[in-house]
């Protein structure tokens, strides 16, 4: 069977990692095509080093230019490399640009579109992850959900495809490399903040970073906790923070380059706290016991609420602070599911209904 997989973002070359290691397993050829969607060293590159990843089939290139521009160089692109190497399906996760632009090249050739991490629902359509999602959802044949909640989801949207529950990949990915990171990282040394001593800041969703006002103030935020503040700062919200003059005043916010996987995994288990606008993120966290303030007004992750973990904050600085103390007031319960079947349900999957 020959698959090709379309990934473009940091967070897909993570989700993949365990798939193109179970695919390898399996017999299955996989075409790993890159669209370049995220392109620096940091933010690509380092992604496949320390996931032992093999460097994509191909890249794209298509780099950063708007919604339309960028998805159309996409589709253009993925659909000759389907017509060039015809596989007998084409996989997608979660719910980038590159998410949208693979199913859709692929749907309109009828090579069945799979979607790893399906069904996720914010029921936000300002959101542009909310309409890529529902989009490759309904142009999917096979959609791999990694909550029961995401087959909820799907079922009420009556999507036709075949939906099937099959577990988080990125979970398997954490558990695969937690403890290499644990012993092997050496970024608490790096950046002078040891383990414990800080919480951990992400903040990149165009929802939060469109807006000057409010990123100036989830800044200001940030900088004015009681707590120390280390904040891996993705390349959208240091152009835009530049390009709008800010500057870091604060002696609590450190603000440092974004970092690979095995040194953001070793930063979340020695956070005292993540504050987060990222999906991968809040689920991270509740993985490895850590609570979590989401900088956002909702969450596909409904169940990492549910487990007391997460706490929806928005971007308002006394909700930002509320949640934060009725956290520290409170012992996370670990969660222990470790879902560690995941990979062999999307392989059978896969098998059974891709032929
Ligand atoms: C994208 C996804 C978002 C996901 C995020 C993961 C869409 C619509 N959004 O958002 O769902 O959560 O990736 O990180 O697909 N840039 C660089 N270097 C890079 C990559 C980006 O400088 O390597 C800058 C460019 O200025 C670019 C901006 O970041 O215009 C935004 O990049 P883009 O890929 O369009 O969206 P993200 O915000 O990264
Ligand atoms: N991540 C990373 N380095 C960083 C910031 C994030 O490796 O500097 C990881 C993070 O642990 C998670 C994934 O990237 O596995 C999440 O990516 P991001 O927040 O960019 O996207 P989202 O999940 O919101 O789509």
């Amino acid at each position: 069977m020959k698959i090709t997989t379309v990934i473009g973002a940091r967070p897909q070359f993570i989700k993949a990692a365990a798939l193109t290691k179970a695919f390898r397993e399996h017999g299955i050829h996989e075409r790993v095509l890159h669209t370049g969607q995220h392109y620096d060293e940091n933010m690509s590159d380092v992604f496949f080093k320390d996931l032992e990843m093999p460097e994509p089939t191909v890249n794209l290139a298509v780099t950063a230019s708007s919604h339309a521009e960028q998805t159309a160089t996409m589709l253009t692109g993925i659909e000759q490399d389907i017509l060039n190497f015809s596989p007998d399906a084409l996989l997608v996760y979660g719910d980038t640009n590159s998410t949208l632009a693979g199913a859709l090249a692929a749907a309109k050739l009828n090579t069945p579109v799979i979607h790893v991490e399906a069904g996720l629902r914010s029921f936000d359509k300002r959101m542009p992850e909310e309409i890529n999602r529902v989009l490759t959802d309904n142009l999917s044949s096979l959609l791999l959900c990694p909550t029961q909640t995401s087959v909820n989801n799907l079922i009420k949207e009556n999507i036709s495809g075949k939906i099937e529950l099959v577990g988080d990949v990125m979970q398997v990915v954490l558990m695969d490399l937690i403890n290499v990171a644990k012993s092997e990282s050496r970024i608490h040394e790096k950046i002078g903040h040891p383990a414990g001593s800080y919480y951990l800041a992400t903040v990149h969703r165009a929802e939060n970073t469109n807006n000057a006002d409010k990123l100036f103030s989830v800044m200001e935020t940030l900088g004015s906790l009681d707590e120390k503040v280390v904040f891996p700062m993705h390349p959208r919200t240091k152009n835009v923070l530049q390009s709008w003059g800010w500057k870091n005043t604060s002696e609590s916010l450190f603000v440092i380059e974004p970092v690979g996987y095995i040194d953001m995994i070793s930063l979340i288990a020695g956070a005292r706290m993540i504050l987060t606008d990222s999906g991968g993120l809040q689920k991270e966290a509740g993985w490895l016991g850590k609570q979590c303030v989401t900088l956002r007004e909702n969450t596909e992750w409904v169940e990492t609420i549910e487990a007391g973990l997460n706490r929806l904050a928005g971007t308002d600085d006394k909700a930002i602070r509320n949640a934060i103390a009725d956290f520290e007031n409170k012992k996370p319960n670990l969660n222990k599911n470790k879902n560690i079947s995941v990979t062999k349900k999307i392989i059978s999957a896969i098998k059974n209904n891709i032929v």
